[in-house]
């Protein structure tokens, strides 16, 4: 079956950003899980759990809050293992990821935004509920449940100290609901104290402040952009401990930054993948990037789920030559 072959993801030198840069930069590639995403993971690793757990009988329902990727990963593992599955997404998800979620099977509900378990119009609010209200369902609740950063702990932190050969001096990746940074995070920095993690997040988000200040600012209710990351609230899975600065970027940086890496490249990027990107030419100075580093990029997921948003390009041309309006 498919979990058999999460993971163990490639990783690549980007020639490109090692000469743009001045810098050996690395690249890995999480659109080669089986759903096409970092997220199948910790999916996995919380629908394994609740199983083992007795959580939920045979035939039960996954419910999850997910800007689509996880909730892929959920609904691919739970129909395989014999489960349904009910995902609910905010109105930024790109229609590539709520086509994908119903052909993996899942039912999918549309919400306002994902602003948090306090706000009822959000998509963990709705998840939740639903739960609730439906029995014989599981809500795995990504934002707080520890299989999430156990899940990067466990396997992606150790493929990438072994693909580097122990080399890597510096993480960086996007933070949606942490898991990723703080499972890599802690493993690389057990390893060796001395590697530096960094997060993006796009402006707005209030991560970066809470990371340098410990104090959690005004919600931004109408806050959600760049696909996959950024918060309004600071989830359960965000160890903060282990991350050493966040940069911000604009979602337009991002889309900009994603277009002109397909031209230099022919390579399609994820939105977030895209504010790494955003992040390098941006905050350069800052990074303070030096020939001897091996800096590791996490692409979590890859630009064919936002062809009609960030390569409208490519998407008026498809559309074109399949004589659609
Ligand atoms: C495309 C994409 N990038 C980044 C992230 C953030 O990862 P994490 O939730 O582990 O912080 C997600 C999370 O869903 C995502 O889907």
């Amino acid at each position: 079956m498919t979990t058999a072959i999460i993971g163990n993801t490639p990783f690549r030198k980007c020639e490109t950003l090692s000469q743009l840069y001045e810098s050996q930069f690395f690249i890995k590639e999480e659109f080669h899980n089986p759903s096409m995403s970092a997220k199948d993971r910790p999916a996995f690793f919380m629908i394994r759990e609740a199983i083992a757990k007795g959580q939920i009988k045979p035939g039960g329902t996954f419910v999850e809050a997910s800007s689509g990727n996880t909730g892929l990963g959920i609904a691919t593992f739970a129909k395989q293992l014999g489960y349904q599955s009910q995902i609910f997404v905010s109105k930024s998800c790109s229609s590539e990821k709520i086509d994908a979620l119903r052909m993996a099977g899942a039912r999918v509900e549309i919400c306002e935004n994902s602003n948090g378990l306090h706000d009822f119009y959000s998509t963990q609010f709705r998840a939740q509920s639903y739960a609730a209200t439906h029995p014989n369902s599981y809500f795995t609740n990504q934002y707080y449940n520890p299989q999430n950063i156990r899940s990067h702990y466990k396997t992606t932190g150790p493929e990438l100290w072994k693909q580097t050969a122990g080399q890597i001096t510096h993480f960086i990746a996007g933070i949606g609901t942490g898991g990723t940074i703080s499972g890599v995070g802690r493993y690389l920095k057990e390893q060796n104290p001395n590697i530096t993690i960094w997060g993006v997040e796009p402006k707005g988000s209030i991560l970066s402040e809470f990371l340098t200040t410990g104090a959690i600012p005004e919600q931004h209710a109408t806050y959600d952009k760049i696909e996959g990351i950024g918060r309004s609230f600071i989830p359960g899975a965000f160890d903060r401990d282990v991350v050493d600065h966040i940069f911000q970027v604009d979602i337009e940086e991002a889309e900009v930054a994603a277009r002109q890496y397909r031209q230099l490249t022919g390579s399609l990027v994820g939105y977030s993948s895209a504010a790494l990107l955003a992040s390098l030419q941006r905050h350069k100075e800052q990074m303070g990037l030096t020939k001897e580093q091996h800096i590791v990029l996490f692409f979590p997921d890859h630009g064919s789920r936002y062809v009609s948003k960030i390569y409208s390009d490519l998407f008026d041309r498809l559309k074109t030559s399949l004589n659609i309006s």
